[in-house]
């Protein structure tokens, strides 16, 4: 199987829509990039992947347990919003492959 097959789905419920993205490994630098250039969501990822702004927040749905762990500096985030605790992610922080396969996201856009 080649690299570029679209074998990865990602669902992500946003405004109360849900999108099957596809994708594949390596496409997107991470689940916020991707998030981002196929979805319009406002004040999404200002950061750009530093980790630090919280505006590429996401709730975990469903099928996340293959996810790797997020590191000191997503949790200290996460902790800063008031989130920590809950099952969400910073998605500039998850790097895009067949660990996201048939997940279930939903994209948290009203931040303080
Ligand atoms: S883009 Fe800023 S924390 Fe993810």
């Amino acid at each position: 199987m080649g690299l570029r097959d679209k074998d990865i789905t990602i669902n992500i419920i946003y405004d109360g829509k849900e999108y099957g993205l596809k994708t594949y490994s390596g496409e997107y630098r991470s689940l916020m990039v991707l998030i981002y250039d196929n979805i319009y969501t406002e004040d999404f990822g200002q950061c750009k992947g530093m980790g630090r702004c919280g505006t590429c927040l996401i709730e975990l749905l469903e099928n996340a347990a293959g996810l790797s762990a997020s590191d000191r500096n997503e949790e200290t985030t996460i902790k800063k919003m008031g989130m920590a605790g809950l099952t969400v992610r910073l998605a500039c922080q998850i790097p895009v492959n067949a660990s996201l396969d048939g997940i279930l996201i939903r994209i948290i856009h009203e931040l303080s």
